[in-house]
């Protein structure tokens, strides 16, 4: 079986984008793979984080994947720091990637901001850890988002380069999985922005934890324009906030948008933020439901993350025996 690995990062106030972004995709993947989630609080860390914080977000996430649905016997499910192999294997890769390939990276430009000079090593060297997570397992599938493709790129330059230089076939060359429509969830303040954590109006995103009157009331202040929908996908084009609604409404009702319009197409807003209502709280509530639930339960979230966390160690342990041998190691 093709073996997936993918990581979160455990940043906290996780809302709907994580959700049809990415989660609810592990949840799908968990049937036909053999799948590796983990909340990778070592890439959390390159830029600061509050250590009580980044320990709830840690436990947050995880409860977030087992209430969504992935079954936490099934999959590996952990944090990233359970398991040593990744800054090992991501040591060795940094002397694999060349400068000149990190310097290409657009995220490092983004989240370096202006003061290149003050950004940590760490978050400079961060696509050479992701690229030790997925082939420390030797993974062949990784679901991201679009966002990610250049890194999965690295990921794969990194693997190919690695297997020249030792005249070796050892790591696979991965595959991105760019999953579904309407995964790029954009604010309900803002269709131009991406939903995030950080905004901060809480009524730009909603919330896994929301419940159902507070994703009421955001649905109901979500901008729209002043337009009914149009009946086909093209009358959507230009209608950034409009085409984010239906975009969400599709994702939750695992529908097509063209079905959605033929539905809804010439309704006003004010009827469809009703159905996106119902759907929304009835998608999305029992998982809020459960990951309050299961984060009040820290000694549960904390044991199914050893256990993963020693489930994983076993997987790379060997893989790590064959890097140590090749790279001429001594040691296991
Ligand atoms: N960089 C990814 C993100 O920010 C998270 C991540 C870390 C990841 N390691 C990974 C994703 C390995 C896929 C595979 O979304």
């Amino acid at each position: 079986m093709d073996r997936i690995f993918s990581g979160v990062q455990p940043s906290g106030n996780l809302h709907l984008g994580n959700y049809l972004g990415a989660i609810r995709n592990f949840v799908r993947l968990q049937d036909q793979y053999e799948c590796i989630y983990c909340a990778v609080d070592m890439h959390a860390i390159t830029v600061w984080q509050d250590p009580e914080e980044l320990r709830q977000s840690t436990r947050e996430l995880a409860a977030a994947f087992i209430a969504a649905g992935l079954d936490p016997k099934s999959n590996v499910i952990m944090n990233q720091s359970q398991n040593p192999n990744h800054a090992e294997l991501a040591w060795i890769f940094n002397c694999v990637a060349r400068l000149g390939w990190l310097n290409r990276m657009t995220q490092f430009k983004e989240k370096a901001g202006k003061d290149r000079e003050n950004a940590s090593v760490g978050l400079y060297a961060y696509p050479n850890l992701m690229a030790a997570d997925i082939l420390a397992y030797k993974a062949t599938h990784v679901p991201v988002g679009e966002d990610q493709k250049q890194h999965l790129e690295l990921c794969r330059d990194i693997a190919q380069k690695f297997n020249h230089d030792f005249k070796t076939e050892l790591f696979p060359i991965v595959e991105p999985l760019i999953l579904g429509p309407a995964t790029r969830v954009m604010s309900l303040r803002d269709g131009s922005s991406k939903m995030s954590k950080s905004d901060p109006s809480d009524n730009s995103r909603i919330n896994l934890t929301d419940g159902p009157d507070a994703i009421a009331q955001k649905i109901r202040r979500a901008r729209t324009d002043s337009e009914p929908l149009p009946s086909e996908a093209a009358g959507l084009e230009g209608r950034a906030e409009a085409a984010n609604l239906v975009g969400i409404y599709a994702a939750l009702a695992d529908r097509e948008i063209a079905d959605v319009l033929r539905d809804f197409g010439g309704s006003m807003f004010s009827d469809f933020k009703g159905a996106l209502t119902e759907v929304a709280v009835d998608k999305l509530g029992p998982i809020g439901e459960e990951m309050q639930r299961l984060v009040a339960d820290p000694a549960y979230i904390d044991s199914v993350l050893a256990d993963g966390g020693a489930r994983a160690r076993a997987i790379t342990a060997p893989i790590m025996a064959e890097v140590y041998e090749t790279v001429g190691f001594i040691g296991s």
